[in-house]
């Protein structure tokens, strides 16, 4: 074997053994670097004779190829595996749930939402929809409150500037109750409807936002009575405060589309300075209703003759901040990350009536 074989034999077995692209680097600047094995024997060339020096100095320069291939081949290889292991160590597995950590939170007011529609809906009602911004009729006129009621001046309504139409000028909604009018205009009885969402009055205070959250009930059919709206009523409020019993009082009261009307009052002790509901001898206003005013059924081309039923209408923020212990209704819209880290829910935690609210 030749002196340049041998030195090809131990200089691709070197660069071959390389492990990583350090030691790739390291042969490089070993074999190929100013002080390198191979430079070494290009020196030599100057002190041989011309005829030993070109078969000499071509193999050399073969060898320098040969190396550089080497090296390179060696080098593509180990960065390939070294992507291998970053991109296997990197993963990000995109069907792994988020950890909870890392997630935002739901709103106590959607919270609270999604725990009554889960609840009505087990009780068969369907979930109605209509739109914040409404019109005279729909908000006022359809809820028998015609243009000259005195009920209007009742709820500090926000108008629209310059829009007026057949359907009066546009509000923004001051109750749910205008779904009540939409949804009896487009379905036919039986009717079972809840519709929360959005409201506005021109009102703030501790205990008043001009936004605030209602959730809106309708039950139409022939044959339902003030007793069914007290059953679902206490049901709803068993299920969503957790209680085994609750007593309600309905207190007669007035509301221009309801006949009669009652506000209901829930059960419930202030002694120790904490409100407990479900037991004690006081009672809290949660809510207001009453038989469907045939007017309002006659409005919305329902027969009264045949068809009657029971409407409800709550305010979420109250169920929200008895349910959970918010003190403070204002800080509901204050958009504070304190807070919804406080009071937020989990988000991959929905509420359904099967495995708990
Ligand atoms: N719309 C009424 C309010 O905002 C509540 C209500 C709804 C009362 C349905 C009776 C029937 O105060």
């Amino acid at each position: 074997m030749s002196e340049l074989q041998v030195l090809e034999k131990t200089l691709l077995a070197q660069v071959r053994s390389a492990s990583s692209l350090a030691e790739i680097e390291e042969a490089r600047v070993s074999i190929l670097g100013k002080k390198g094995k191979l430079t070494g024997e290009l020196k030599k060339l100057g002190t041989m004779d011309p005829d030993k020096r070109r078969e000499y100095g071509q193999g050399v320069n073969k060898l320098k190829a040969l190396l550089q291939e080497a090296l390179d081949s060696q080098g593509a290889i180990l960065k390939r595996a070294e992507l291998e292991v970053r991109l296997s160590e990197e993963r990000v597995d995109v069907s792994q749930p988020a950890r909870p950590r890392l997630t935002g939170k739901i709103h106590p007011i959607t919270q609270t939402i999604d725990e009554i529609v889960a609840i009505f809906g087990e009780m068969g009602f369907n979930w109605a929809d209509g739109p914040e911004i409404e019109t005279d009729w729909y908000n006022f006129t359809a809820m028998n409150m015609p243009a000259d009621h005195a009920a209007r001046q009742m709820q500090d309504t926000f108008y629209m500037a310059g829009h007026s139409g057949d359907e009066g000028s546009l509000v923004l909604r001051t109750h749910t109750s205008p779904v009540q009018a939409r949804t009896m205009l487009t379905q036919e009885p039986p009717i079972r409807v809840i519709a929360p969402g959005r409201t506005f009055r021109s009102d703030y205070d501790a205990t008043h936002t001009p936004m605030f959250h209602q959730v809106e009930g309708l039950v139409i059919d022939e044959i339902s009575t003030m007793a069914h709206l007290k059953g679902v009523l206490e049901d709803f409020l068993k299920a969503f405060f957790g209680l085994d019993e609750v007593k309600l009082r309905l207190r007669p009261s007035y509301f221009p589309f309801t006949e009669p009307s009652a506000e209901v009052d829930i059960q419930c002790d202030r002694s120790g300075g904490q409100l407990k509901l479900g037991e004690g001898s006081d009672w809290l206003e949660i809510l207001g209703s009453g038989m469907v005013h045939p007017k309002v059924l006659e409005n919305c081309n329902i027969d009264s003759n045949k068809y009657q039923g029971f409407a409800f209408g709550m305010g979420i923020e109250r169920l929200a901040m008895l349910k959970y212990g918010i003190p403070d209704l204002r800080t509901f819209f204050d958009g504070d990350q304190n807070w919804i880290q406080h009071y937020g829910f989990d988000p991959l935690d929905r509420p359904n009536v099967v495995t708990g609210l």
